[in-house]
């Protein structure tokens, strides 16, 4: 036995996760597979070709705890060359390397990068398996089978079966032996009890909090503490990250497990726009806005770029708890483009709404795609 099953048994004895059987069973499969991976079985006339170990895909519905057990196996899985990685991130990577071997290269610029990846990770973890373009449609199949036949295992986390991946996608016949590659080259595991943790962590916290302050804050930091469980005594060392957009910088100032801190002022007073907020819409499933304040007529450039910030984390369903002087439509009463932020209010109530915070992360293009 690993350490993945037996830190997974201790966070239930202590009471910090409530007891789920399809956890468990999850669990134990990537317990399997840690120790495989740390132990790795030997073939061959000499006993010298490794066999590699099959993957594992979990899929499930939201907050099913899918992402707490990708990192409990991760971070317990004691192997030198793992590396884990959400999954759109690593897609852009992709294009870029396969970009920069097609500048040098002529040929199949796949199966080089493939080689490459395979030379840097033994085990590949994904968070967020999705696939909703066709750039990516159209590699993943060779991308994968190269990575496997390289011997990589890779472990995944999505919201949908593999049947469903793509699904309506562009020219999805290309993207069928992806699903089958996965479905023959890893073991594909359900993790889709009742309960969203989740939305039981964020319980009948408010999520558009008024008015900005003390109070406001706390409830704010409270709600990032939970839905990280970060431990609240550490607080002066929540980790910060640094997203880079198109050659520039964006400061996360705090941001653990897929959640991220973010006062107006750094994202919407500053020169930042679309990309940036795409940025941030990809990479994290709940974002927390603090100081909102009441926008006038010399606000145009913030309310600006406020609707391009929602816009972004609407379109992704990213989760968004905030605070702010005035509700969504007392926010910019007037000014330029005052009228065309209706549209906003109305996505920020929408945003509030149960149905749309049971909704999974992830982006709606693909439905713009498939006409
Ligand atoms: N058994 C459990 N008891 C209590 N809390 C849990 C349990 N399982 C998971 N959680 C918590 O619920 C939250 C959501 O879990 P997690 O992020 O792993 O969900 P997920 O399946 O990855 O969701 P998504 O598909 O949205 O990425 C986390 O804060 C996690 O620690
Ligand atoms: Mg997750």
């Amino acid at each position: 036995m690993s350490g993945v099953l037996t830190r997974y048994e201790q966070l239930v004895a202590a009471g910090e996760l409530r007891p789920d059987p399809e956890q468990a069973a999850a669990a134990r499969r990537l317990d399997a597979l840690a120790t495989e991976l740390e132990h790795p079985r030997h073939t061959g006339l000499l006993r010298r070709r490794i066999v590699p170990a099959r993957g594992v895909y979990l899929w499930g519905d939201v907050g099913r705890g899918k992402s707490m057990l990708m990192d409990l196996f991760f971070a317990s899985v004691d192997v030198p060359a793992k590396r884990r990685v959400h999954f759109g991130e690593f897609m852009l990577e992709v294009h870029q390397r396969i970009a920069a071997e097609r500048a040098h290269e002529q040929g199949d610029p796949i199966a080089p990068v493939a080689a490459a990846l395979a030379q840097e990770a033994r085990c590949l973890a994904f968070d967020e398996m999705m696939v909703t373009n066709s750039p990516d449609a159209m590699i993943l199949s060779r991308l994968f089978t190269a990575l496997i036949e390289a011997g990589v295992t890779v472990v995944t986390t999505s919201n949908r079966a593999p049947s469903e991946l793509y699904k309506n996608g562009l020219n999805r016949e290309h993207f069928l032996p992806f699903i089958a590659l996965i479905e023959h080259r890893l073991d594909v595991v359900a993790l889709n009890g009742p309960v969203d943790y989740r939305r039981d962590r964020l319980g009948a916290q408010d999520t558009w909090l008024v008015p900005n302050g003390h109070e406001a804050t706390a409830q704010l930091s409270a709600a990032f503490f939970r839905l990280t469980d970060y431990p609240v005594e550490d607080a002066v060392h929540v980790p910060s990250d640094d997203l880079t957009v198109q050659g520039r910088t964006l400061h996360v100032p705090r941001a653990f497990k897929g959640v991220a801190v973010f006062s107006f002022k750094r994202l919407c007073g500053e020169a930042r726009g679309a990309a940036d907020y795409l940025a941030v819409a990809r990479r994290f499933h709940t974002v927390i806005l603090v100081g909102i304040p009441v926008l006038g007529p010399d606000n145009r450039n913030e309310a600006a770029r406020f609707v391009a910030l929602i816009d972004a984390l609407y379109e992704h369903k990213v989760k968004l708890l905030a605070a702010a002087d005035a509700q969504p439509d007392a926010l910019y009463p007037a000014g330029d483009g005052a009228f065309e932020f209706q549209r906003t209010v109305s996505r920020l109530e929408e945003m509030r709404s149960e149905e749309y915070l049971a909704q999974g992360h992830g982006s709606i293009a693909i439905a713009n795609q498939s006409q």
